[in-house]
């Protein structure tokens, strides 16, 4: 873990509700895709933690909601801004465990940490489906990009309006995988849980306090044990979580 000033190069809306913020600054802490970064935010007493959608040797991609006061000032920065932050957070997905064909499932905010996970995978010669979830048209976002980086993807709404009508596991129930990797709002992850015929991994994005394993507010049960969501996790394997 490391922290520094990071600098706001771009802040954009990519969908309803959602912006892209590209930071330029050190990212040699980051090591494995579905890390988090922690963000202070003047007035605020905790930082905000968000997913690592990508990064490079000196710039770091998030996405987020505007969802209260944290996100809706961070929607509102201009390019130049400077952010404390706190970076290479979290153990990260491990792409080892993924033999061959990897289903990775992204619902709604879920989504980002999906994208550097699939060019992860991607360089490591493995193929990759990729299901993106949200309620409407207008909360879709980054399809093209993982078409891009050669992904198969699907996209579901819950209304119809883009792609399957219905949820995540209306498209899964039909494709066949080796592994899957998921990030998303746990009612979907419970039904992943019932639908899912292989081995995964889960990644938890639970409210924090200290967001690097020293306060204990995010400790959870697992069959091995207690395991804080920021340090040990965000991301536990399928047959370790205790549902
Ligand atoms: C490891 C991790 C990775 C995350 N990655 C992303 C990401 O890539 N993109 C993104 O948009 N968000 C992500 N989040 C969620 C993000 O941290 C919160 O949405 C943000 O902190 C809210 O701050 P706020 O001040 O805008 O809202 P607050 O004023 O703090 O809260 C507003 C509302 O949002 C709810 N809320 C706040 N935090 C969470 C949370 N963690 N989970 C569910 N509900 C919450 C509150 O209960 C409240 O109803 C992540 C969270 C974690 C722990
Ligand atoms: S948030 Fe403090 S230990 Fe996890």
């Amino acid at each position: 873990m490391k922290q520094a000033v990071y600098e706001i190069t771009e802040n954009i809306r990519i969908a309803k509700d959602i912006y892209k913020m590209i930071l330029a600054g050190d990212t040699s802490d980051i090591t494995k895709p579905g890390q988090f970064i922690n963000i202070q935010l003047e007035g605020r007493y905790l930082r905000r933690p968000i997913s690592v959608c990508d990064y490079d040797e000196n710039t770091i991609t998030i996405i987020y909601k505007v969802v209260g006061g944290g996100t809706e000032d961070m929607s509102l920065m201009l390019p130049g801004t400077k952010l404390d932050i706190l970076i290479g957070l979290g153990n990260g997905f491990d792409t080892s465990k993924c033999a061959g064909d990897a289903l990775l499932i992204g619902g709604g905010v879920g989504v980002p940490p999906m994208y550097n996970l699939a060019k992860t995978l991607i360089s490591e010669g493995k193929s990759v489906s990729v299901i993106l979830g949200f309620n409407t048209s207008e909360d879709v976002f980054y399809s093209e990009e993982f078409q891009a980086l050669g992904a198969k993807v699907y996209v579901a709404t819950a209304d119809g309006s883009v792609g399957t009508k219905g949820f995540v596991t209306d498209v899964m129930k039909n494709l066949t995988y080796s592994y899957f990797f998921t990030c998303g709002p746990e009612p979907m992850f419970k039904a992943i849980e019932k639908l899912a015929s292989t081995s995964g991994q889960y990644s938890f994005e639970e409210r924090m306090g200290c967001g690097f394993g020293a306060c204990m507010g995010c400790s959870c049960k697992t069959k091995y044990g207690n395991k804080r969501i920021c340090k040990d996790g965000p991301v536990l394997e399928r047959e370790e979580i205790i549902w």
